[in-house]
C-alpha cells in the first residue's frame, strides 16, 4: 500500500501542529510497514498502540489549542475526533482479541483518506481562524 506523505499542501499554517501532523502520518506508515512485511503480532500491536495512543494526545492539543483561540467550530471538529477515536480504539480491540496477523489495507486506505481529508478539511480552518485573528 503506498504511504501517505506530507506535503506542504498538508500545512495548517501553525509549526506545532504541522509537526504533530508528520508525526501522525509517520506512526501510520510504519504501522503499515510493520503488516506489510507480516511482523510479529505483538509488534504490530504495539506499533496500534503507539498511533492510538498518539492521536488522542494530538486531538487533545487541537482541542485546547481551538479553546484558547475561541474557535467557533469547536464541537464539530471535537466529535469528528471522536468518531475516528471510537473507529480506532474497535480496531485496536479487534486486532488485539482476534487471530487476526495484520491490519488489512481497507483499514490503512480509511485512515490514509480520513487523516488526509480532516487535515485539508477541519484543521486547516483553525489554522487560518488563529492566523486571521485581529490582534
Ligand atoms: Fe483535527
Amino acid at each position: 500500500m503506498k504511504n501517505l506523505k506530507w506535503t506542504d499542501a498538508l500545512s495548517v499554517g501553525i509549526e506545532e501542529m504541522d509537526d504533530e501532523h508528520k508525526k501522525l502520518i509517520s506512526l501510520m506508515n510504519e504501522l503499515s510497514s510493520k503488516c506489510e512485511t507480516v511482523a510479529p503480532k505483538s509488534e504490530i500491536g504495539n506499533s496500534l498502540e503507539g498511533l492510538v495512543s498518539f492521536a488522542r494526545k494530538h486531538f487533545a492539543a487541537e482541542e485546547a489549542l481551538m479553546t484558547s483561540i475561541h474557535y467557533p467550530d469547536l464541537e464539530k471538529h471535537r466529535r469528528a475526533h471522536a468518531d475516528l477515536m471510537n473507529r480506532l480504539e474497535t480496531e485496536e480491540k479487534k486486532f488485539r482479541f482476534s487471530e487476526k496477523a495484520v491490519l488489512d489495507d481497507g483499514f490503512f486506505s480509511f485512515l490514509q483518506f480520513w487523516i488526509r481529508t480532516h487535515i485539508q478539511g477541519n484543521d486547516s480552518k483553525y489554522g487560518f481562524f488563529s492566523n486571521n485573528r485581529p490582534d
